[in-house]
């Protein structure tokens, strides 16, 4: 039901080409996508296998991330891995390791818009998670060094709320009264990243709803939704404000999500 197509287009451009002379990113999974890691002044890159020498507890859990697909094509292709987010690595293992040699993007979401620029503007709609101010940051949703990026794996929706359950325990019930609809995932109706409309809300009127409700107009002034006529209410407001459905999440005293 909640089919959003997200691979099929490119969502990457050629981040600061002139900056970045020659060196491109690809990615195995993308045909011509190509993106810009960020950068340390004076440092080459060295290959994710350098940095096991040093942070074996990190690399050992690598191989099957989304972001360890990265590579650097050409003659002396690199396998970059751990660099396309941390940036070149020599200086900082010429130094021995330390803070300051390389890139933490723990710190901020720069690094990540660097590839992933569309999201920058999807935070900077009116409603979205705080992390263009600092207060929460990509890897509170996303693991960076281990499987999949978006926790559990796009299929695996009960993986996926439990992401968005870390924070927000109370929409995750148990309800007498569940709403299934939360089964296909927070997603369905938010847009973690950032909306247009309050709450991250997908849509700010009925059509939220209506993504699985099917209405059914059957003679002039009846509209039917669960079965029921809704003419005179959709002009009240939302399905779930005006007191018809306010427990969208699920509820433990109404069936029908009253509150
Ligand atoms: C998708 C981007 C990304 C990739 C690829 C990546 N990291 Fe990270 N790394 C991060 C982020 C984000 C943090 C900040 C810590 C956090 O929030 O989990 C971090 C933190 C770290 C730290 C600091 C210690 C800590 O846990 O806070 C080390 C060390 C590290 N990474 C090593 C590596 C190594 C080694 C690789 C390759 C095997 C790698 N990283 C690949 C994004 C990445
Ligand atoms: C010679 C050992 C060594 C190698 C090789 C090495 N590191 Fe480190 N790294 C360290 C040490 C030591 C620290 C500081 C540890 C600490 O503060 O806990 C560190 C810290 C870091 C941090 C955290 C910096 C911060 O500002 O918080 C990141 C990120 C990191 N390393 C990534 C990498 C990546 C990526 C590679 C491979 C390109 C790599 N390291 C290779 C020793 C090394
Ligand atoms: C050097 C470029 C680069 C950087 C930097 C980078 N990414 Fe990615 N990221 C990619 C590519 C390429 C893919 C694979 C796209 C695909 O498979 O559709 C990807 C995939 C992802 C995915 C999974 C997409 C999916 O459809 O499953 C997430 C989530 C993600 N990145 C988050 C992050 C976060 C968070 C950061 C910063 C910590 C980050 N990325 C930094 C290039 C980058
Ligand atoms: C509040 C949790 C949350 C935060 C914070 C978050 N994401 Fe996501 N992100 C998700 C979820 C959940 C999905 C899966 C969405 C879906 O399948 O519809 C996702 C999907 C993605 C994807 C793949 C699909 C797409 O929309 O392109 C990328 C890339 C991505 N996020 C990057 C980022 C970056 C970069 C940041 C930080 C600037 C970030 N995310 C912060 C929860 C979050
Ligand atoms: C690391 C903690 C954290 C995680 C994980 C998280 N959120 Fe949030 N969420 C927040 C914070 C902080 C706010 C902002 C609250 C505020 O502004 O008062 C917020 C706000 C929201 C709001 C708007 C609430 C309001 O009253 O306006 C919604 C909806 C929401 N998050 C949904 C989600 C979904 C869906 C996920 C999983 C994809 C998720 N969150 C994951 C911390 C988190
Ligand atoms: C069927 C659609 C739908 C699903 C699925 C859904 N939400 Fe919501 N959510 C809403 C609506 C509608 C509102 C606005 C309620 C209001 O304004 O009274 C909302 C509001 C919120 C808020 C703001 C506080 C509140 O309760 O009003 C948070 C936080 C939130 N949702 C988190 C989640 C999380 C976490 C999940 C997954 C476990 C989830 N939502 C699943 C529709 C949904
Ligand atoms: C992802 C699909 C999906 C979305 C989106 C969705 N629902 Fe549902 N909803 C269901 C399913 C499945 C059921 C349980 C089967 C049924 O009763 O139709 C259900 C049941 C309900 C019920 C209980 C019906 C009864 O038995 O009395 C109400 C009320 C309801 N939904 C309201 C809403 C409202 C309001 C919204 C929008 C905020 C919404 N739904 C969005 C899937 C969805």
């Amino acid at each position: 039901m909640s089919s959003q197509p997200r691979r099929n287009q490119s969502k990457f451009i050629l981040g600061g080409a002139a900056a970045w002379g020659l060196l491109l990113v690809g990615c195995v999974m993308v045909d011509r996508t190509l993106v810009a890691p960020p950068q340390v002044a004076g440092a080459n890159f060295v290959g994710s296998k350098k940095c096991a020498e040093c942070h074996e507890e990190v690399t050992s859990k690598f191989h099957d991330a989304t972001h360890a697909k990265l590579f650097a094509p050409g003659g002396n292709a690199k396998e970059i891995g751990c660099e396309s987010c941390h940036g070149p690595g020599s200086v900082h293992v010429k130094a021995g390791g330390g803070a300051g040699t390389i890139v933490n993007p723990g710190a901020s979401p720069e690094t990540c818009f660097q590839c992933h620029l569309d999201k920058r503007g999807e935070f900077n709609l009116p409603n979205a998670h705080p992390v263009l101010a600092g207060k929460m940051s990509c890897s509170d949703c996303h693991s960076p060094h281990t499987g999949d990026a978006v926790a559990e794996g796009g299929t695996n929706l009960d993986g996926m709320n439990s992401t968005c359950l870390k924070c927000h325990a109370s929409q995750g019930g148990p309800y007498v009264f569940e709403h299934e609809a939360s089964r296909e995932g927070c997603v369905t109706c938010h847009n973690p990243h950032g909306s247009l409309n309050a709450k991250m809300l997908k849509a700010r009127n009925a059509n939220l709803c209506l993504q699985c409700h099917f209405q059914q107009q059957i003679s002039a002034g009846v509209i039917l939704i669960g079965g029921r006529d809704h003419a005179s209410f959709l002009p009240r407001g939302t399905c779930w404000s005006a007191g018809c459905h306010e427990a969208v999440h699920g509820s433990h005293v109404s069936s029908s999500l009253r509150f």
